[in-house]
């Protein structure tokens, strides 16, 4: 709500609302604190290494990631996009049949915000809580929501949510909807995901009433490895800036040119996996220790888990949601679910 302060003499000025923000990452889990030095270490130490794709998101790596999503070639953004705008009526008609009306919208990796502002108008939330591990990029993003949403109350998370979803009370604790889209859930191993949508369809975690998933779904080979080795390396970029991350929170000496961007999908798994390639014999150090990488050795970066219509819904009812529905795109390369607890 604006509110207005008359200063004699002066013209009126108006106060704009703001966000409230909480940061609970770098107090709990916070990239330079024990907790990621020590998975880093763990995860740079192991044969092959294995570094989680949560730190490609520093404040370099969140705006690479926003350019890779109007790339040509990583067409999941705007087919979920599309999705949404062809079933808006149908997705908020959805959570009115299920008795929500005024929902608390927890977008989680919500990043710039930009999928939740265009949802918000057709959802109506009374409580809009953005979460991300980002936390000076959501903090800007936040404030842009408020100022296309003044009446909107905003609570803004700094948060590693895969590590948990324990949420404040500033959150209100009745009829939440997650908010969980850009296939993000393929991220996590398919065990992690089964925990984490179970998770959340566990109503005793504060009220939660449902979900809205964006998924990306299995298709042709060359389609996949191209949305992730785009042309003009940007994907690249975004996956060499992890080192950079790395070099930060580890004070390590990784050189990024040294490394070599691979994406290729894993058909057995259903995954696109991103790795770092040495590019000759090298050594890294950091406080505490060293690590020798051959020619050719890999660093494992990320796996985006490929799903059918058929896997997702199966998954969800595992979770224990107890009524699935999706709409997806004439092609059916990504679909929205909407999951009931
Ligand atoms: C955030 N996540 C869903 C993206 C994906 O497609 O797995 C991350 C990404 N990695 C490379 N390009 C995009």
């Amino acid at each position: 709500m604006n509110t207005s302060v008359k200063i004699p003499g002066r013209p009126i000025a108006t106060a704009q609302p703001s966000p409230q923000f909480i940061n609970l990452y770098r107090e709990s889990s916070a990239g330079d604190t024990p907790s990621a030095v020590r998975e880093l270490t763990e995860g740079l130490l192991a044969t092959p290494s294995i570094v989680s794709p949560k730190f490609f998101y520093n404040a370099l790596g969140s705006k690479l990631f926003e350019a890779i999503t109007g790339l040509r070639e990583y067409y999941p953004t705007r087919t979920e996009a599309s999705i949404f705008a062809a079933f808006y009526p149908q997705i908020a008609a959805t959570l009115v049949e299920n008795g929500i009306q005024k929902p608390c919208l927890i977008d989680l990796g919500a990043g710039n915000c930009a999928k939740a502002m265009t949802l918000i108008p057709h959802l109506q939330p009374r409580q809009y809580v953005p979460v991300d591990i980002s936390v000076d990029f959501l903090r800007d993003a936040a404030d842009q929501v408020q100022k296309s949403f003044p009446a909107l109350e905003i609570v803004g998370l700094g948060m590693d949510f895969s590590a948990g979803l324990t949420l404040p009370d500033e959150v209100q604790s009745h009829d939440r909807v997650f908010f969980y889209p850009g296939s993000s859930l393929g991220n996590f191993q398919p065990p992690q995901a089964l925990q984490f949508l179970q998770h959340m369809a566990d109503s005793s975690q504060g009220k939660a009433r449902g979900l809205l998933l964006g998924i990306d779904l299995v298709k042709d080979v060359s389609t996949l490895e191209a949305a992730y080795d785009d042309a003009l390396g940007v994907t690249a970029a975004f996956n060499k800036n992890l080192l950079l991350n790395v070099n930060e929170l580890l004070d390590a000496n990784f050189e990024v040119h040294q490394w070599r961007h691979v994406a290729l999908f894993n058909t057995v798994q259903s995954r696109i996996e991103m790795h770092l390639e040495a590019t000759q014999d090298l050594t890294v150090n950091w406080p505490g220790h060293v690590r020798q990488f051959k020619a050719g050795e890999r660093i494992h970066t990320e796996s985006s888990y490929k799903y059918t219509l058929e896997t997702m819904t199966a998954l969800l009812r595992q979770a224990g949601f107890r009524d699935v529905k999706h709409w997806s795109d004439p092609a059916h390369w990504f679909a929205v679910f909407w999951a009931a607890v």
